[in-house]
């Protein structure tokens, strides 16, 4: 059962319309509506506000503001994890950013919400706002840590001495623009009080960190509060964090003692979820005349929110990446009046993989050598800052696959020298990285007397495929056909989990249930040889095979529903789990990562430098494949991404007042079919036993990771012209 590309489980729910999103959950009772008033400076104070004309307008039944929303838990920066902190909204006049929220309306009907919402009359003393990096990119101050508890800074060996005597150098700056996650299903969510209860239906990505933050926020027990999320419309890090929309449905459900649904507009969105962090990047490089790096050093300047730090860890695959003795990296923050920067599909991966594997791509033009060669004569040999092995690396076999499959061999040596028509054409290529990451997860299997496994984790679905890789596992792990297998998702009464995030989710949580029904096993053999009505009765249980639905020893089998219905619930279950990396030894003993190669073939218009996807190839090593059509899906949404970063994507502000002015997709650009060509996804087979037992690793977010620099390199062998500020459009390469 693992690794074959089986059909989503929950594939005839999403397309009948029954799987029940966070927004319509229509058995909690008929909702009151919540709509958001956003404030309409980007830095300032409010001096007056209201309210009069809107709790006067129809249906309405409250409107909370700074002056009588109640008072909630503050950011506690002990607590390890930004998710899991409070966030507490409405909290005193002062703006911070361009569209926070400065009211909630809460009415009869959605209509009704939208119209008063209007109403609400704000004035505002306006403050002195920072919204353009570029003026203020001389603040840049060192943060405390990169994200996911990386470090800041690194050096190894003599960077200055190393750069300075290489035979050949380069040394460019690139920069990336604010980029958004913006997930199909909006950030939504609904409160239905119980009680003292709050029972919360939230989009969200990690069912633990919403209830750990609405209770800090809302300063009751956690215990009190029970997220519901079976599914969810995407999430790519903007819903590993709970947003306003949830807090203040919260708030006006408990006031209201009724049950109350807020979902942001897609321009809300755009202001108050955060974004990925525009960033400046300098990459040096240093070569011997063979290719071999002697220095590499990548510095990274990002944005932040002043009260929300956030580093982006751009620079920290960097470290794991090729070979060289002499190397630097370093993050900094360059404090600005706008939304915070937060997780957005691999976290500064793939920002920082579009400036390095350009930058290599410039090395090689420079040293007229192969690209893909040159990755290969830097291949280490240990991770080459932290000095241990690698578990299970496969770059160059992904290089090689690559280059051989897409025929790289056919690609003009020389920019700008192949034409056909109206087109230059070019082929680019890139190598690519991500760390894999292991959170705590527990999964419980329980076994119904009839033999059907019921299996329950608090881990999400957020369109990945979380349910049919469990049924797969477990299906595998139990000897249990698929239909035999009910999985059960995203409620915080069920074990707890790191949840979907970080590419941890599907690894984490398949190993988990492969302990528990390992454990299971266990369990289940003990009691059907040691009772005389088995006919395993007797029978060493080391010898078991557990197919079919039955369990075999030598001769003599037993369904597995005739030895359920004998025992009692607890003997039918048995909950597995993870360690959080940093406590599990193989972790600081080994570099673990993911890899792949991506190709590209581009068009681009000889008179209006219209650039055309011709073809895209990506090669990945991932260690084992949970199941071949997931990880496909993935990993292609991953690298049509990374297109649209080379070519499209682009968040602008407006300098005079820290909006976003294209807030829409309609303006804010993102691939659509029309540019996107053929996509070949080739995963190689593989195993790593150091990331877990199962020997599967992170996926989602790899794809993304290089996969722009593969579209820019062939921009620039297409036409001899290099841009180093993303998006390449058009005017850049005229
Ligand atoms: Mo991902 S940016 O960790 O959801």
């Amino acid at each position: 059962m693992i690794g074959q590309a089986v059909n989503r489980v929950d594939g005839p729910l999403k397309v009948t319309g029954r799987a029940t999103y966070a927004y319509e959950y229509w058995e909690a009772g008929q909702p009151l509506y919540g709509s958001i008033v956003g404030a309409t400076i980007g830095k300032g104070r409010i001096t007056g506000i209201d309210t009069g004309s809107a709790e006067r307008a129809p249906g309405v039944r409250m409107v909370m503001t700074h002056h009588n929303a109640p008072e909630q838990g503050p950011r506690d920066e002990s607590i390890p994890f930004e998710y899991w902190r409070a966030q507490p909204v409405l909290t005193g006049p002062d703006i911070h950013h361009y569209g926070e929220p400065v009211a909630l309306v809460v009415a009869e009907t959605f209509e009704q919400a939208r119209a008063a919402a209007d109403l609400v009359e704000v004035e505002y003393r306006l403050g002195r706002g920072r919204f353009a990096f570029d003026e203020h990119e001389g603040e840049a101050y060192a943060p405390k840590e990169a994200n996911a508890g990386l470090p800041t800074d690194t050096a190894v060996g003599d960077f200055d001495s190393g750069f300075g005597s290489a035979s050949v150098r380069v040394d460019e700056r690139y920069t990336t623009p604010y980029e958004f996650s913006m997930p199909m299903e909006p950030h939504a969510c609904l409160v239905e009080p119980r009680g003292e209860d709050l029972i919360v239906y939230v989009s969200c990505q990690i069912v633990d960190a919403a209830q750990a933050s609405i209770a800090a926020t809302l300063r009751i027990d956690p215990s009190l509060v029970h997220v519901v999320t079976p599914f969810v419309g995407g999430g790519f890090g903007s819903k590993l964090g709970i947003h306003s929309e949830t807090i203040l449905a919260a708030l006006a459900a408990r006031d209201l003692r009724r049950p109350v649904k807020v979902a942001m507009t897609r321009q809300q969105i755009f202001q108050l979820i955060g974004m990925r962090p525009t960033s400046r990047q300098r990459v040096r490089l240093g070569a011997a005349r063979d290719g071999r790096l002697t220095a590499l050093a990548h510095d990274v300047t990002m944005h932040t929110n002043p009260d929300v730090e956030y580093a982006e860890q751009t620079a920290a695959t960097t470290r794991s990446l090729y070979a060289a003795p002499h190397r630097l990296t370093s993050h900094r923050l360059t404090p600005l009046d706008l939304p915070r920067g937060t997780d957005v599909r691999a976290p500064g991966e793939a920002p920082g993989m579009l400036a390095v594997e350009s930058a290599m791509d410039e090395l090689a033009d420079a040293l007229e050598m192969d690209p893909v060669e040159l990755r290969i004569r830097n291949e280490p040999t240990v991770d080459p800052e932290r000095d241990v092995p690698y578990s299970d690396r496969h770059l160059v076999d992904c290089l090689r696959e690559g280059a051989r499959r897409f025929g790289w061999d056919r690609r003009c040596v020389t920019p700008a020298s192949r034409r056909e028509g109206r087109w230059w054409v070019g082929y680019g290529m890139s190598a690519a990285i991500r760390g894999h990451f292991q959170g705590p997860a527990a999964v419980r299997v329980r076994l119904t007397a009839d033999g059907t496994a019921v299996v329950q984790t608090d881990m999400t679905d957020i369109g990945t495929g979380t349910y049919t890789v469990l049924t797969q596992v477990t299906a595998d792990g139990l000897g249990l056909p698929a239909d035999r297998v009910r999985i059960e998702l995203g409620r915080s009464d069920f074990p707890t989990s790191w949840g979907s995030g970080g590419s941890w989710g599907a690894a984490n949580s398949t190993t988990a249930a492969h302990r528990a029904c390992l454990t299971l096993r266990e369990k289940l053999l003990a009691a059907a040889s040691g009772d005389t009505r088995s006919p395993l009765y007797g029978r060493d249980p080391a010898d078991a095979v557990f197919a079919d639905g039955s369990v075999r020893v030598g001769d003599a089998s037993e369904p597995l529903s005739e030895i359920t219905a004998r025992i009692p619930e607890e003997g039918r279950e048995a909950e597995g789990r993870t360690l959080f990396m940093g406590d599990d030894p193989n972790y600081s003993a080994y570099s673990i990562h993911t890899y792949g190669a991506h190709f590209a073939e581009v068009g681009v218009d000889v008179d209006t430098a219209e650039i055309r996807l011709r073809r895209m190839l990506g090669v990945f090593s991932v260690g084992r494949v949970l199941n071949a059509k997931t990880a496909r899906s993935q990993l292609m949404g991953g690298m049509i991404w990374g297109a649209g970063a080379a070519l499209e994507e682009e968040a602008v502000v407006d300098p005079r007042s820290g909006a976003f002015v294209n807030r829409d997709l309609a303006q804010y650009l993102v691939p659509v079919h029309a540019d996107i060509p053929e996509v070949e996804v080739v995963v190689l087979d593989g195993y790593d036993d150091k990331a877990n037992v199962l020997g599967a690793k992170g996926v989602g977010e790899l794809g993304i990771c290089g996969s722009g620099a593969s579209v820019a390199n062939a921009v620039f062998n297409a036409t001899g012209v290099r841009v180093r500020d993303f998006p390449i459009t058009i005017e850049k390469v005229l």
